[in-house]
């Protein structure tokens, strides 16, 4: 049986990408549970594998897509049985073994969460990888003991996959959220998810003093680079910060102030290799705290052809809220 996929190739370095038919006998050996794709997703990282900016992928050809969602169709896998809704975050799928921009995808029963009572395959889609990571930054930060008493709390990137789902997170968690953006034209947008203030992301992007005023409680960051020094230098003494992206840059160039002098604590935030207590975790509280309304209100939905100018443009900060990809259309 043939299906279509978003295949990558290389070819003398560069990356191509194309809408490919492919067959069934095609898909790698190693898994046990083959899945019909319904709904996929652009994050940032598809992206990066999409134009070829970052070495995200390490096995040619690869099917690309991080993220899917969809139904059993035969499983060897004692978990899983043909016709079970699952979603997949991860593992190195898209990346080292083929992944989910796909009609069809084999995957590892063990690396398959059940879709959660009260969401579609799309809405999971659109909440993602970049959602579910901003549910593992607000876990994170509820473990080191924060509450919506403690004071304001920054998101970085606010306009983008993780930072949307983290404001709309934290506004019906009761957190007086502040927004810093690129996209200040977006602040309604932002408002309604939940943002009670938006601040331009330029206050934060370049190089600042190594203590700055004390102002939040937490930070969810999804940026890097100067954005998270400046960051953690706004943040009060014993405040929290979460790091899970490099949307300006891999580097921290930073100072020990804040950790040494008001006692902060930086919270890496991992989706790829999360242990799937905590995934399951984290699914299970998107189910119970994403608002319906905004999850709508922050998602656009594509067909699979749209995938590649959407992975372009995820890359050049073109994308508000995230992108659900239609598989079948
Ligand atoms: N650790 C993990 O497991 C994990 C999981 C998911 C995502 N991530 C990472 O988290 C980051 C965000 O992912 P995403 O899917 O949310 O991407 P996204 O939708 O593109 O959002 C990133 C946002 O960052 C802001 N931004 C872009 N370029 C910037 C720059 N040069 N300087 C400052 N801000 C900039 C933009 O928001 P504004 O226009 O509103 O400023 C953009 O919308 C990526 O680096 C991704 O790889 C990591």
């Amino acid at each position: 049986m043939t299906f279509r996929a978003l295949l990558l190739t290389q070819n003398d370095g560069a990356t191509q990408a194309q809408v490919a038919d492919l067959d069934e006998d095609q898909l790698p050996a190693e898994g046990d549970v083959l899945v019909a794709v319904e709904y996929s997703t652009v994050n940032y990282k598809d992206g990066l594998a999409i134009t070829g900016r970052a070495p995200v992928v390490r096995k040619w050809p690869m099917v690309a897509g991080i993220d899917g969602a969809g139904t059993v169709l035969a499983s060897s896998h004692p978990r899983w049985k043909a016709g079970d809704k699952v979603v997949l975050n991860g593992y190195g799928v898209g990346e080292t073994h083929w992944g989910c921009l796909s009609q069809r995808a084999r995957l590892k029963g063990d690396w398959l969460v059940a879709l959660p009572d009260g969401f579609s395959t799309r809405d999971a889609m659109a909440i993602g990888t970049a959602g579910y990571t901003a549910m593992l930054s607000v876990l994170a930060l509820e473990r080191a003991g924060l509450t919506p008493d403690d004071g304001e709390v920054l998101v970085t990137g606010a306009s983008g996959g993780v930072g949307s789902v983290a404001i709309a997170l934290l506004g019906k968690l009761g957190y007086r959220v502040v927004a810093s953006t690129g996209k200040t034209a977006e602040a309604d947008f932002l408002k309604a998810l939940g943002a009670a203030e938006i601040i331009d992301r330029n206050t934060l992007s370049s190089p600042g003093k190594p203590l700055q005023k004390e102002r939040f409680a937490a930070v969810v960051d999804s940026v890097g680079s100067h954005t998270l020094v400046n960051a953690c230098a706004q943040v009060r003494y014993g405040g929290l910060i979460t790091a899970c992206g490099l949307a300006q840059g891999m580097d921290f160039p930073a100072n020990m102030a804040p950790f040494i002098l008001r006692g902060v604590t930086l919270l890496g935030i991992d989706s790829v290799m999360a242990p799937m207590a905590r995934r399951e975790q984290a699914w299970q509280r998107l189910a119970q705290d994403l608002a319906p309304d905004r999850l709508a209100a922050l998602t656009s939905e594509i067909g699979l052809g749209d995938a590649i100018a959407a992975g372009q443009r995820i890359m050049e900060g073109g994308v508000r809220g995230r992108v659900v990809v239609d598989v079948n259309r």
